[in-house]
This record gives C-alpha cells, structure tokens and sequence, in this order.
C-alpha cells in the first residue's frame, strides 16, 4: 500500500493464503490495481492488436446500422478509442476506476475525449440512462463473473440498455480447448505484446487463474471463470438474444479446437417463427 494524494493506493493484488479459492465476481477491483493497469497496454500492445483485429468489429457493427455503441468493458480504452475515431459515438463504461482514467488519458494522446461511466454490469442500468445501438463487451471479460446469477444479470442489463433493434458483440477465450487440453493459447489477437508471457497458472472446471510475467520481472495474476462456448451462447439466448453467430479469430468457419478466441454476435430484434404463430 502506498499513499497518493492522501489516499491508499494498492501495489499489490490480493488473493489471500490460498490464491485457487478466490474465485468472486467483485474481485476484478482488486486485481486491476494501478500497477497492473499501467503495464496492461504492453500485453496486449495497441498497434499489432489493431492489425491483428483489422476491421472487424466495425464492419459488423456497421452492417447492423449501430451509431451509438456502449463499450462495457474499456479497460484502457482500447476499442473506445478506435471506434471513436471510425466515427461511432461511444460511451465507455467500466467498474475499474483504475482503468477508466487510463482510458481517458489514452484516448486523449489519441485525440479523442472518451465520456465515461464507473459502472459494475450487475446494476449497469442505475448508472446508464440511455438506450445504445450496440453494447460490445470484448476483450475476455466476461469471464470476470465468477458466478451463473451474475453473468444472468449482467446480460439482462446488457439487453435492458439496448434499442428495440440493438446488438450485443461478446467475446472469450476458447476455454473448451484449455479445459480439455486440446491447444495452449497463443500471442497472436489480443495478448500481442511482446515483452510479456501470460499463460494458465491453475484450470478446473471453476477456475482459470493466468498469470502474466513482465520483462522486468513483475508478475500479475487474474483469476477467471473458464466459459464453455455452448453455455455462453445458451445463456445469451436464454436472456433474450436472438441469431447468435459465433466467429473464431473472426472468421466465420473454424475448427472448434483451433481459434484462441470467439466472438459471439447477438440480435436483440426479435422475429417470429412461422411455425409458432400457426
Ligand atoms: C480483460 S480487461 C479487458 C479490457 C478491454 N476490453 C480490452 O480488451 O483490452 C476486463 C475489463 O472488464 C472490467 N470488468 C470486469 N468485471 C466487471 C464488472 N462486473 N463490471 C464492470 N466492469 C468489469 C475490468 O475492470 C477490466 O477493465
């Protein structure tokens, strides 16, 4: 602990006697300490993570028409950033302090004045009072939510601050592989940076904990819930969504083991089976 501007600031993350059985959904608050944060963007390096992603996420968002989009997970700002200056209009949510005003100060060397909001997802719609055309919460970080009822509600939020037509863009990991030891995940789409190693320290059915080890020799952990593909899917649709096209490293065709990541995109219009209404 160290003191700034009168205030106690954490400079190292807590996980207790036995770090495996920490495994909460508000633990991320003390995972993202500042020194963490700090050192975020050169693990996932912006330059080759933009070429890696390509147009990606704002082609799709463009092909369902989406102008206003809520950026639930900023982080450092990265995908506020590069959708602002592609000429969406975004609101950057996140419920890291730490992380919102890297983001800001990010998205001011790009240029760009991110309007933000501390929110936690499980009661995102007390702090957002707007209805956007698209929530993207990308990144893995969905897999911060530790438990069913909280990924459930966090959803339902996601869905609540939607038009009548909006979308919903989720990412994960490809956590089926790890868990059943098919492929170790490699650097190439979001983790890019160079001066980092992040791998999987400990999995089981309830627990990814990874842990990231700089050139300088810090070392940073996150304890993760490892989501099968099929239950995130089932749940979106559960909660309401509808066409949930999955992509493998953004392609539409893929080999379930292969791709290190999916990118889940759901509809929130709702259209009618023929054979239902006969
Ligand atoms: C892995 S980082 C990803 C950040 C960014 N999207 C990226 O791709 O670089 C996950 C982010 O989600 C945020 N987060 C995790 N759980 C959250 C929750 N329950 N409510 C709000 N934000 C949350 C964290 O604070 C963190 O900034």
């Amino acid at each position: 602990m160290k003191m700034v501007r009168g205030l106690a600031v954490k400079t190292e993350q807590e996980y207790g006697a036995n770090p495996l059985t920490v495994r909460e959904t508000g633990h991320y608050k003390k995972e993202y300490i500042e020194s963490f944060v700090d050192k975020w963007d050169s693990l996932i390096d912006w330059e080759r993570r933009a070429k890696s992603e390509g147009e990606f996420f704002i082609e799709t968002l463009r092909q369902h028409g989406a102008k206003k989009v809520l950026d639930v997970a900023t982080g450092t700002g990265f995908h506020s950033v590069m959708l602002s200056k592609a000429g969406f209009e975004v609101t950057s949510v996140d419920g890291s302090q730490e992380m919102l005003s890297k983001a800001f100060e990010n998205a001011r060397s790009h240029g760009q004045m991110l309007r933000t909001i501390h929110s936690d997802w499980r009661w995102l719609n007390k702090h957002v009072h707007d209805l956007y055309d698209a929530v993207i919460c990308l990144g893995n970080s969905f897999t911060h939510l530790h438990h069913d009822n909280d990924r459930r509600k966090s959803l339902a939020e996601f869905y609540a601050t939607l038009r009548h037509d909006g979308m919903l863009i989720l990412d994960q990991r490809n956590y089926d592989a790890l868990l059943d030891h098919q492929i170790k995940p490699t650097h190439n789409f979001y983790y890019c940076g160079q001066d980092v190693r992040a791998y999987p320290e400990h999995i089981d059915s309830s627990l990814a904990r990874f842990c990231y080890e700089f050139t300088d020799g810090a070392q940073f952990h996150l304890n993760m819930f490892p989501l099968r593909k099929s239950y995130v899917t089932r749940l979106m649709s559960e909660v309401g969504f509808q066409n949930v096209t999955t992509y493998g490293d953004f392609q539409e065709t893929f080999r379930d083991a292969e791709p290190d990541f999916y990118i889940h995109v759901a509809e929130k219009s709702y259209v009618e089976k023929e054979d239902e209404t006969s």
